[in-house]
């Protein structure tokens, strides 16, 4: 680290084997070849051409040739640290996950923070989402929750993703904004996509602009599922409450920090674990028995509602302590693929239309980006536990498998690795029970977008309501198509009249006294709207 001070752990030390130290060495090609002079190419006579046979020049240029991997396509700038947690007590009575069973056990972390739509330097302060992943480096495997600082999300089905994507990064044929959701494309698609009323809640308010990442809370948005070791399952949401409070800069500050020091956030974060100021978050749990999952007013599959804290409080079970800043940046908080795929016993999936088409989407975009299917062996992704499988090859292999066979079952060699019982800790898929027809639609239980965007205005206070309605008249005032803005202030006035007014007076605009309800495309073209948005009726 830079700080030999910061706490080292099993995985920081596992990377050190890696880690090329300099200082007092001699200069060597890729080879090993100990270099003379690597600041004159070899040419022909002192002024003439270079040479085709200067292996140290083209060894140089090559390299930094192929220097940059594409950024992630969404996420793209962000930040990273090493740390550690430690669960409170065990946690074994719901969930067979050792990491969560165990007190005395210390489980290396990674953790990075991100914004989502701005490219890889773009400034801290945006307003936009933050991204909030943690590795968890297990005695079981990697065990990653990829969350965000907000509990809900845009949309309710992965296959939209794209969509909400194109729209909110930079418009195509100009590349502006860098990073801001205030443009046409954006505000367009959220227009007439009521769905993602709750989420446009929260991105208007200050959640949006965080004071720092060690003061943003952590959400794993989706229901996830715990199991215990007798095989009984209930459903849990994740938090991450920071020990320093939630916190926010004003809109107006925002802007000036954009503008002094876009690193804002990162330097903050690097700054303050360099200073021994280690950031904190206790891990928050709220969990749902089995047996009540019809019991809310609300689908608990549905990624864009919170489960109110009134109604299933959130129990603090352990904490996460960041204390080491990485050594390199690429190597760690570049090369890391984190993926909510990334399970260990104990932890399973639902069915949330989300979540499950993010199962696909990480992996997919991380072999492009990684450059083919050998990533996990990067260092920042190997496990702490040694990897046995029949999976070869490919490019940029470092494993040196020993032995001819390379499949299972086996009998030639009496070596070859054998599947875990799921009393040896080998992971059995939650054998959830499955009924139904084959249908591409959205359920009816999901159609309720605007109760919980209603209970989030209404959870903030006077001067946090200004903010938003501040937020909201800023984005719209920068859209260019008039349509666009009528068509918000109806989705405004259906969450709550005070804040579609206060918007309408900034944009000196009326209030749609009978709002247009918006076109709902996210049903077949022959379905009747009756039988699928509420507010169509
Ligand atoms: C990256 C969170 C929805 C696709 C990320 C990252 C976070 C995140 C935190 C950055 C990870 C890092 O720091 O490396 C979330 C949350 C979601 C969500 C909380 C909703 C609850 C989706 C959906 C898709 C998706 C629906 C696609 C169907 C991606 C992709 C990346 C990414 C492709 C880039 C990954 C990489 O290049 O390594 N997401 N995301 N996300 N997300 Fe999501």
């Amino acid at each position: 680290p830079s700080n030999p001070a910061q706490p080292d752990n099993d995985k920081t030390q596992s990377l050190e084997s890696h880690v090329e130290t300099p200082a007092g060495e001699m200069m060597t090609t890729n080879t090993g070849l100990r270099i003379n002079d690597d600041q004159n190419t070899l040419k022909a006579g002192d002024r003439g051409a270079s040479l085709l046979e200067d292996f140290i020049f083209r060894e140089k240029i090559t390299h930094f040739d192929h220097e940059r991997i594409p950024e992630r396509v969404v996420h793209a700038r962000g930040a990273g640290a090493h740390g550690v947690f430690r669960v409170y007590e065990s946690m074994s009575s719901v969930t067979r996950a050792q990491f969560l069973g165990d007190p005395s056990l210390e489980t290396p972390v990674f953790v990075r923070f991100s914004t989502v739509a701005g490219s890889r330097g773009s400034t801290d302060l945006a307003r936009d989402v933050r991204g909030f992943a943690v590795r968890f480096y297990t005695q079981e495997g990697n065990f990653d929750l990829v969350g965000n600082n907000m509990p809900v999300f845009f949309i309710q089905d992965a296959i939209k993703f794209p969509d909400l994507v194109h729209a909110v990064k930079p418009e195509p044929d100009n590349e502006i904004p860098q990073a801001a959701s205030a443009h046409d494309t954006f505000w367009d698609f959220i227009s007439i996509m009521p769905e993602s009323s709750h989420m446009i809640m929260w991105l208007m308010s200050d959640r949006a602009i965080p004071r720092s990442y060690r003061m943003m809370e952590g959400f794993g948005v989706h229901t996830f599922r715990f199991v215990n070791a007798e095989g009984v399952a209930s459903f849990v949401k994740f938090h991450w409450k920071p020990l320093l409070g939630v916190h926010s800069v004003a809109w107006d500050e925002a802007q000036n920090i954009s503008g002094k020091d876009p690193d804002y956030h990162r330097r903050d974060l690097w700054d303050n674990i360099e200073m021994g100021n280690y950031p904190e978050w206790e891990l928050g749990v709220q969990i749902v028995p089995e047996e009540d999952e019809f019991k809310f007013e609300f689908d608990l599959l549905d990624p864009t509602k919170i489960i109110p804290e009134e109604l299933v409080p959130v129990q603090r079970i352990g904490k996460l302590t960041l204390n080491r800043n990485p050594t390199n940046f690429f190597a760690e908080t570049e090369q890391v693929a984190f993926h909510l795929g990334h399970v260990v016993p104990g932890i399973d999936f639902t069915n949330d239309p989300l979540l499950q088409g993010r199962l696909f989407s990480y992996t997919d975009t991380q072999l492009i980006r990684l450059g083919g299917p050998n990533f996990q062996e990067i260092p920042i992704n190997r496990p702490l536990g040694v990897v046995h499988n029949n999976q070869r090859d490919g490019y940029m292999r470092q494993t040196i498998n020993r032995g001819k066979t390379s499949y299972n079952p086996n009998l030639l060699a009496g070596n070859y690795p054998v599947q875990a019982k799921a009393s040896e800790g080998g992971f059995t898929s939650y054998p959830e029970r499955v009924d139904g027809r084959k249908v591409r639609a959205r359920s009816k239980s999901f159609l309720d977008h605007f109760s919980q965007a209603r209970l989030f205005f209404n959870s903030q206070s006077d001067p946090e309501k200004n903010h938003m309605i501040d937020a909201f008249s800023f984005e719209l005032g920068k859209c260019i198509t008039p349509a666009i803005r009528e068509r918000m202030l109806g989705i405004l006035s259906l969450i709550d009249q005070s804040l579609a007014a206060g918007v309408a007076y900034q944009l000196r605009l009326p209030v749609p006294p009978d709002p247009a309800l918006p076109v709902n495309h996210s049903m077949p073209a022959d379905a009747d709207p009756a039988d699928y948005d509420p507010i169509m009726v």
